[in-house]
């Protein structure tokens, strides 16, 4: 029987400490008269002091030479001990071989990524590994706690789509039976604005899919995003939203998850610093003029990559939103800024430390011929859209939203320098196993 066990406590309640714990040998280290055995129980690793003296000669040499990762069931009792993990260690009465192991391939040396990766169906159970998705498991639920706290109604949006969302060029598509070509969703955002037409505020949370040819340390084929749509609600307040989820989830995530940080060496305070200070909202035209200022040769209307990103967030000293980029470098769906047409009421959230842009978001084209103009220039064909400029018929209202990449702000908060880690099974364009 499994001991009820808060996945947040390192150990059982003490007064269950005559239930079996049952676990993988994580690692033993010890002498001729007393092992450490690190189990690995509910994700956590706690110590079992194994004493020569009281288990007897035969069980001691053979928890001696238990292999790595070999499955047991133990019972003993609880003692205070300072330096173990959680405080306090279990010493064995009894131990019981569920399943053996041998050869297990990731062993306490030092090991490259890909080999690493090729195993991540193992690694999964390495230490920093454990820490990393119980960061994700924390910040994925803290997300849909804020939205639900904050009265929005979650929309499951398809990720089998007949039209493209973002960009042709990342597409991942599919035969689809008699209807030709299905796409993999790279968004949720055109399905998530009609749904905020039935319900006001609504957000999706789930896989998105994007072709992306870039082997970059940001980019991943398949990662999760959070995205959120409001009726009624224009872009200065999308922004401060905005500003408000990215600080709480942040906040809540790391008070969940201090153990954790601690596991990955990541001291959450310059981090903390960050959420405490107003995200300034830079205008895309005078970021342009900062980065030529540092001598980049970079001209209005041109994207702003992720070198120059860091250049911007190391200007401003914390998070930035950069804002009102121009039209003809984002998505059809943008709204026209009415002060400067050339321009779009959208945003970019880029985070420091070279974490680069975490949110995309902008206030929504409300007008139907704008929209259709939009379309066209980009070679998008409007009878697919048909379902979604309907909006723009049927009591069009302005509105406002934005995407949140899960993986990035994972890495902002342990403090990785690459993303795919921050995902149990990375899908890179280079790499689709296991
Ligand atoms: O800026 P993006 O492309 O925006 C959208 O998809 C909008 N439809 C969102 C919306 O307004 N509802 O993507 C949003 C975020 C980016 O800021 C980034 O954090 C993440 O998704 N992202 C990626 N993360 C990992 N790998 C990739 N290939 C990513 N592409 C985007
Ligand atoms: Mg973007």
């Amino acid at each position: 029987m499994i001991p009820s066990l808060d996945p947040k406590l390192s150990r059982p309640s003490l007064t269950n400490s005559s239930q079996p714990l049952n676990g993988w040998v994580q690692g033993l280290r010890g002498n001729n008269h007393v092992q450490f055995l690190q189990l690995r129980t509910n994700g956590n690793i706690l110590q079992v002091v194994c004493e020569k003296e009281t288990l007897g000669e035969e069980l001691f040499k053979q928890i001696k030479s238990l292999p790595q990762e070999t499955s047991i069931s133990v019972t003993g009792s609880w003692q205070e001990n300072v330096k173990a993990p959680g405080g306090e260690e279990l010493v064995l009465s009894t131990l019981t071989i569920v399943g053996n192991s041998s050869d297990y391939p990731i062993t306490p040396k030092e090991h490259g990524p890909d080999f690493l990766h090729n195993h991540r169906h193992l690694w999964l159970r390495s230490k920093r590994q454990l820490a990393i998705q119980r960061v994700r498991s924390e910040l994925s639920f803290a997300i849909r706690e804020f939205f639900r706290n904050d009265g929005y109604t979650l929309i499951d949006t398809p990720i089998l789509t007949g039209s493209i969302g973002e960009s042709a060029g990342t597409l991942f598509s599919t035969e689809y039976f008699d209807l030709g070509q299905a796409y993999l969703a790279q968004t949720g955002q055109l399905y998530l604005e009609t749904a905020a037409f039935a319900h006001s505020k609504v957000y999706c949370f789930g896989p998105t899919f994007r072709a992306e040819k870039s082997k970059t340390k940001r980019h991943l084929t398949e990662f999760w995003m959070l995205e959120a749509e409001t009726a009624f609600l224009d872009q200065d307040a999308n922004l401060d939203l905005q500003e408000r989820f990215v600080k709480s989830v942040l906040r809540t995530t790391i008070e969940r998850t201090i153990e954790e940080l601690k596991t990955l060496e990541r001291d959450p305070e310059p981090l903390l610093k960050v959420l405490n200070t107003p995200f300034p909202r830079v205008d895309y035209g005078d970021a342009i003029q900062i980065l030529k200022d540092a001598k980049e040769t970079i001209e209005w209307g041109e994207d702003i990559n992720a070198e120059r990103e860091q250049i911007l967030t190391n200007h401003f000293g914390t998070a930035i939103f950069i804002q009102n980029f121009p039209r003809s470098i984002k998505a059809f769906y943008m709204k026209q800024n009415p002060q400067d047409p050339r321009t779009v009421l959208s945003a970019d959230l880029i985070a420091p430390d070279g974490i680069g842009e975490i949110i995309g978001g902008s206030e929504r084209e409300e007008s139907y011929e704008k929209i259709v103009e939009r379309l066209n220039e980009e070679g998008l064909p409007p009878e697919d859209y048909s379902w979604y400029l309907d909006l723009r018929k049927y009591g069009s209202v302005p509105h406002a939203g934005f995407g949140m990449g899960l993986e990035r702000v994972i890495a902002w908060v342990c403090g990785l320098p690459h993303i795919r880690e921050c995902i149990p099974f990375p899908r890179m364009i280079y790499r689709l196993t296991p």
